[in-house]
């Protein structure tokens, strides 16, 4: 490209990767897991479902069903000493940081004696982190607000208990989780569960490729999703609202968003330049999730005027800028009473069975290590000169 070097088109061809798990058509704005659209998951199975059949590649039957979410049950509760590692962060920590750290440190409890190459062992590590990063997110929540970890109980559904953890303490006796919350709460799960080879899922391969332990490689995962241009952009979604106010400011915001200052935030995607077809899902599930509640939230008439503006503006229809999954999935989560540190951790807790489907999918057959090469467009080779003499 310098001049210097001749740039290979064909080595683009083997930078991606093959895989069997999810199809993306960001022209038609179709998703795909396993050959199923994702709108009639979201509609028609549970989260553990999904978990199921991308996993496994085909959705369970009744038995395999029952028997998956007896196992997933069976596996959420954390060893002990587990609890420490939370001590070590500040209580102010933003729970993402405390997600990378516990999530790399279960390498010290679940790997010894975990043979990589064993695919027992790869299927049962897969069960234990899908049914584990749960508790992990609920107790990194409760940790920074000083309230004692509510352990798993294996009479909820995998929401239910992920929200019996997030918000029942231990003086809640009969506590009970608001059904719609939890229908809420298991439906973005599963808009979230994977998403082909984006950011995060990447770098699971990545770090997987080099035979690194699968809790390593899962936190390597949380860690590339925490920014606000992957998973971040939910949380920054509600900030931008809020820094927006009032629908009557929209249309300055617009302006600035045209002179480059601040990104639309759940807006654009390096793949769908559509509709992204998990945002439509999300924005129904918004408008029942509210009026199930009777919650009128002025942020979501806010939403809804800026994706009105958006989507008649020339400035977004020329550059195919479209809702995302993250542009309403923070409004249903306030509503649910999740804060705002949370969304991401959240989006994490759901991708996790992503990431690992495809950790396993990569390790189901010989594999090398990843080894993307360079554009170089530094100097040519040149000789070495003294101090005194520069
Ligand atoms: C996720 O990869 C995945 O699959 C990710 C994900 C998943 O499930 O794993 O789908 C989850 O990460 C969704 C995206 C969440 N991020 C955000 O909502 C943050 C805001 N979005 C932008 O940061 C941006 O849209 C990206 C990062 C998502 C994509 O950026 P690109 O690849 O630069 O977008 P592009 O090439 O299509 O941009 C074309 C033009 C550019 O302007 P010009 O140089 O042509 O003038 O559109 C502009 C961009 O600057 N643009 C935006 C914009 N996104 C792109 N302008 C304003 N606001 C935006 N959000």
């Amino acid at each position: 490209a310098q001049g210097h070097f001749t740039f290979d088109p064909g080595f683009m061809a083997t930078a991606a990767c093959e895989s069997k798990i999810t199809f993306i058509d960001g022209d038609k704005g179709v998703l795909l897991h396993r050959g199923y659209p994702i709108d009639q998951l979201a509609e028609k199975a549970d989260y553990l479902e999904v978990c199921y059949l991308l996993l496994h590649g085909e959705l369970p039957n009744a038995e395999q069903k029952d028997e998956f979410d007896k196992l997933v049950r069976n596996h959420t509760m954390l060893h002990d000493q587990v609890q420490r590692f939370y001590n070590g962060f500040r209580r102010d920590a933003h729970p993402m940081a405390v997600m990378c750290g516990v999530v790399g440190a279960l390498s010290a409890f679940y790997h010894d004696g975990l043979d990589v190459e064993n695919p027992k062992h790869r299927e049962i590590t897969a069960i234990r982190l899908v049914a584990k990063i749960p508790t992990i997110a609920a107790w990194s929540y409760k940790y920074t607000i000083g309230q004692p970890f509510m352990y798993p109980r294996n009479d909820l559904s995998y929401a239910e208990n992920f929200l019996y953890m997030m918000f029942a303490t231990p003086a809640d006796v009969d506590y009970k989780v608001n059904p719609v919350l939890a229908k809420a709460m298991d439906r973005i799960f599963t808009l979230h569960a994977d998403h082909e080879q984006n950011a995060s899922t990447s770098t699971v391969r990545m770090a997987g490729s080099t035979g690194a332990n699968p809790y390593a490689c899962i936190a390597a995962g949380i860690a590339a999703l925490w920014g606000p241009a992957h998973g971040g952009a939910n949380e920054a979604v509600l900030k931008m609202l809020d820094e927006i106010g009032s629908v009557e400011n929209v249309a300055e915001f617009m302006e600035k968003v045209k002179r480059k200052e601040v990104k639309l935030m759940g807006f654009g995607h390096r793949v769908y330049k559509n509709f992204d077809p998990r945002a439509k899902v999300m924005k129904q599930t918004c408008d029942e999730v509210l009026a199930a509640l009777g919650i009128n939230d002025p942020q979501l008439a806010l939403a809804m005027e800026l994706e009105k503006i958006a989507l008649s503006d020339e400035y977004f229809i020329k550059r195919n800028l479209y809702p995302n999954v993250d542009f309403y999935s923070g409004i249903i989560l306030k509503a649910i009473g999740i804060p705002t540190a949370m969304f991401t951790v959240i989006f994490a807790l759901a991708r996790t069975v992503g990431w690992i489907s495809h950790w396993l999918e990569m390790h189901s057959a010989p594999y090398k290590i990843a080894r993307p090469r360079q554009l170089y467009t530094g100097a040519t080779q040149r000789d070495f000169v003294k101090v005194d003499q520069r």
